[in-house]
């Protein structure tokens, strides 16, 4: 079974291509200027999605004739920059004749990361732009559920909106200049059960820029998110007495996060496991490995491949 799957829920267009449960290519370009453009970006998008598309058939020896699925991700996500992969998923399957499958970018992100992980079953601790979300398997059927969640606004949204505020692109270099400080400005902490919430916590630290030195706002702010995103999870741990904890999506990236969750982990005799980057980073990878493990009875009509762009975590049955 070879799945092709196509990704741009936002700044990355990513096309990869899975043999069985294998990824034999995972190729992608990103479009970043110091935020997301909705227009510019799926604009973007649509101009690079033949090249993408070339290198990754390339990458994994194969044609458009020769794969038996396509998959896109059809939301959470930005209005134009979804309907990039839900056209081109309509297009390719309508000319090639193959089904297409709709999949939701957070499952995505969490089934990839436990195949790559071997966990099963864990608490998974799911943190991205615009999501921020502790989720455990469903029971009755194959879904999630959520247990927490942001209350406003993803994790990696605060981060990059605040990295904007001192002249930086995002996260990213968030995590570099925390590295060169200590976290001793005070900040409000804010966890609501297994709920969480960041606008407060981002504005009080941009009230603070110019006050107080860089590096260690930088380092506070990290560490007053990932202590709120590690309450959370070590709540939900207690109440469900999961064996393992995975992290997983873009923000999962962070090395002081793995950290805190390592040792939150170890405390509750749990084991722990992210993925590799690139498979946290917006991948066109995981979209075909969902799409590759799903039952054909799931396949969309043509009309039915339209973006959802506030699509629910839960909402997704596979
Ligand atoms: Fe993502």
């Amino acid at each position: 079974m070879i799945c092709l799957g196509i990704e741009s829920t936002a700044h990355t267009l990513g096309i990869g291509i899975v043999d069985g449960k294998k990824v034999v290519a995972n190729e992608k370009r990103m479009f970043f200027e110091k935020g997301i453009h909705p227009r510019k970006t799926a604009d973007h998008h649509a101009k690079f999605f033949d090249e993408v598309l070339g290198s990754a058939l390339d990458k994994a020896k194969t044609s458009l004739e020769e794969i038996d699925r396509v998959a896109f991700s059809q939301g959470p996500g930005i209005g134009p920059c979804l309907r990039v992969s839900s056209v081109a998923a309509r297009t390719i399957g309508l000319l090639y004749n193959k089904p297409i499958f709709g999949i939701n970018h957070c499952v995505a992100h969490i089934e990839i990361s436990k195949h790559l992980t071997g966990l099963k079953d864990p608490l998974v601790v799911y943190v991205s732009g615009g999501n921020t979300q502790i989720i455990v398997e469903g029971k009755s059927q194959k879904h999630y559920a959520v247990l927490g969640e942001t209350l406003d606004i993803g994790i990696g949204n605060m981060l990059d909106n605040f990295a904007r505020e001192i002249g930086e692109n995002g996260a990213r270099e968030i995590e570099t200049l925390a590295l060169r400080g200590k976290p001793s400005v005070p900040l409000p902490y804010s966890v609501k059960g297994m709920d969480m919430t960041f606008t407060g916590l981002q504005t009080d630290a941009i009230k603070r820029i110019g006050k107080v030195r860089k590096e260690d706002l930088c380092s506070s702010l990290q560490e007053t998110a990932y202590s709120m995103i590690c309450e959370a999870a070590e709540r939900a741990l207690a109440l469900t007495k999961k064996r393992s904890v995975l992290v997983c999506g873009g923000v999962a990236q962070n090395r002081r996060l793995q950290e805190m969750l390592t040792t939150m982990a170890k405390d509750w005799n749990c084991r722990f496991g992210v993925a590799a980057n690139e498979f946290n980073a917006d991948n066109g990878a995981m979209i075909a490995y969902v799409g590759a493990t799903m039952k054909k009875e799931r396949g969309l009509p043509a009309n039915k491949c339209i973006p959802i762009q506030r699509y629910r975590t839960e909402q997704f049955i596979f």
